[in-house]
């Protein structure tokens, strides 16, 4: 099994007092951020990062050399990091921002260093009062020591960084909301392509969004070099993950691994197992809108590429499990109830078919389920997907419901017949992975065999 590792969280571990910068600075703090900006240019960074392999941490694992490299040059350009974190089953980011708040402000200076920026945002989750807070304190600290502000450390270089409160909504977290709210208007995420925020970004400008965690990454690969960071991990997903363990585990909690640990090794062995060593009856891997897996399908590596091929995502690294005693329409209706929430109701599709597929749900699990509505849910998935103007009608919108109903199509087969809510023995609740089928390239594209149908009694 892969061993635990400490790149990202040993000092973190170690010291609870790093939002001190004094403590941050004695443990070795700010030195990368001092190497970089007197001894490289912004180019050699963009290819060190290039170079790292390093993928975004806020869901997408887009390749963060290749986003800075389509940054256009037109300025001013700006750096919006992204902690909204309210993708349920993820709480790294608010480890970091927590724990390792001069971290994540490194890698923002060094970021901002590498693509000629001289203004940033870091946009925080409202629920996270305290440490934004912290972090506004961490700023001034910074700046009071010279690593902000005019001329830093005598290089010339300019660099104001802002916190930024949200209010509480999730698709904030989408990055052309996250851009629409600071600018003081309503979320309404912005239609994509034909232009991305690295074109016509913040104020119309080029705008680099990045997740939290993947800032601090970017000091992490300064400091280490981008050759040592690639031993880490494997070609396809290189560097530390931080893995949020939650749900029906003995040890919760978020614990650093390369991806090459299995979905299987972080639930027995990293998480300690399932209370009471009851059955696992699935496991959604990178937060609520990761297609679930059911046990058949647990060991695969938590690799980006590898969980792409089972027809999930590595998403944020969070990880809802869930055991024999959960039944799996109720689960599917508490997703759809918060896509349902969470929808900011801008296009169409989405703010009538999320609504419409968390009633059907409902009345599933109230027991008044029709023999048509698991094909109707489907039909809805189909009408949904790709017709939004972001990509929250599909996740989570759509691919939670299509998966879920199509690998546990017996136990949502059984509610209706039964007309109650039906927990089957859990082996018996989901179908073998010869049952159904995964249409690449989109997650979630699942599609049943009709001999699986037949089987399950239509
Ligand atoms: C509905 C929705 C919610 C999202 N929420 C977050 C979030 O809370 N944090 C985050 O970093 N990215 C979130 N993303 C992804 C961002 O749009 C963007 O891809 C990401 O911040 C880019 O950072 P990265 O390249 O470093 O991964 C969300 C995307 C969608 C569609
Ligand atoms: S897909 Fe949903 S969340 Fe995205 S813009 Fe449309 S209504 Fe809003």
């Amino acid at each position: 099994m892969a061993a635990p590792i400490s790149v990202l969280t040993k000092e973190l571990r170690e010291n609870p007092r790093l939002a001190d910068i004094d403590v941050y600075i004695a443990q070795g703090g700010y030195k990368t951020v001092e190497k970089v900006l007197k001894s490289m240019t912004p180019e050699d960074i963009v290819n060190e990062v290039k170079n790292s392999g390093l993928k975004g941490r806020g869901g997408a694992g887009f390749a963060t050399g290749m986003k800075w490299g389509l940054c256009a040059e037109r300025f001013p350009l700006y750096l919006c990091v992204n902690g909204d974190e309210s993708e349920p089953g993820s709480f790294k980011d608010r480890l970091l921002l927590e724990g390792n708040p001069h971290r994540v402000i490194e890698g923002m200076i060094i970021t901002c260093f590498a693509l000629k920026i001289n203004l940033g945002y870091l946009y925080m989750r409202g629920e996270f009062f305290q440490i934004i807070d912290q972090m506004e304190a961490c700023l001034k600290q910074t700046k009071a020591h010279g690593f902000l502000g005019k001329d830093i450390l005598g290089t010339g270089f300019d660099l104001e960084l802002y916190p930024q409160a949200g209010a509480g909504a999730y698709i904030c977290g989408e990055e052309t909301g996250l851009i629409e709210s600071l600018e003081g208007n309503r979320p309404y995420p912005r239609l994509k392509p034909p232009f991305f925020p690295a074109a016509i970004g913040l104020w119309g400008q080029p705008t680099i969004v990045n997740n939290v965690e993947t800032m601090a990454q970017v000091e992490r690969i300064l400091d280490m070099g981008a050759e040592a960071y690639k031993q880490i991990g494997s070609a396809d997903s290189t560097g530390p993950r931080l893995f949020g363990m939650c749900g029906h585990v003995k040890k919760p909690g978020i614990y650093e691994y390369d991806s090459t640990v299995t979905i299987r090794e972080l639930i027995y062995d990293v998480a300690g197992g399932i209370p009471g060593d009851r059955k696992l009856k699935g496991v959604i891997p990178g937060g609520i809108s990761a297609p679930i897996l059911t046990p058949l399908e647990i060991d695969v590596p938590a690799e980006f590429g590898a969980m792409g091929k089972i027809g999930t995502m590595g998403g944020t690294g969070g990880m809802i499990v869930m055991d024999e005693t959960t039944s799996i329409v109720d689960a599917l209706l508490n997703a759809s109830s918060f896509a349902r929430h969470e929808s900011c109701g801008q296009c169409t599709p989405c703010r009538e078919g999320v609504p419409w597929m968390n009633d059907i749900l409902r009345r599933i699990k109230e027991g008044k389920g029709r023999s048509e509505d698991l094909e109707l849910l489907l039909d809805i998935c189909v009408q949904i997907h790709g017709r939004t103007v972001c990509v929250f009608g599909q996740a989570p919108g759509v691919w939670p419901v299509r998966t879920m109903i199509v690998k546990y199509w017996p136990e949502f087969k059984a509610c209706i017949d039964q007309k109650r809510l039906v927990v089957l023995p859990v082996d018996e609740s989901y179908l073998k992975p010869d049952q159904y089928e995964f249409v690449p390239p989109v997650p979630g594209n699942f599609r049943l065999k009709p001999e699986a149908v037949a089987a399950a009694g239509g």
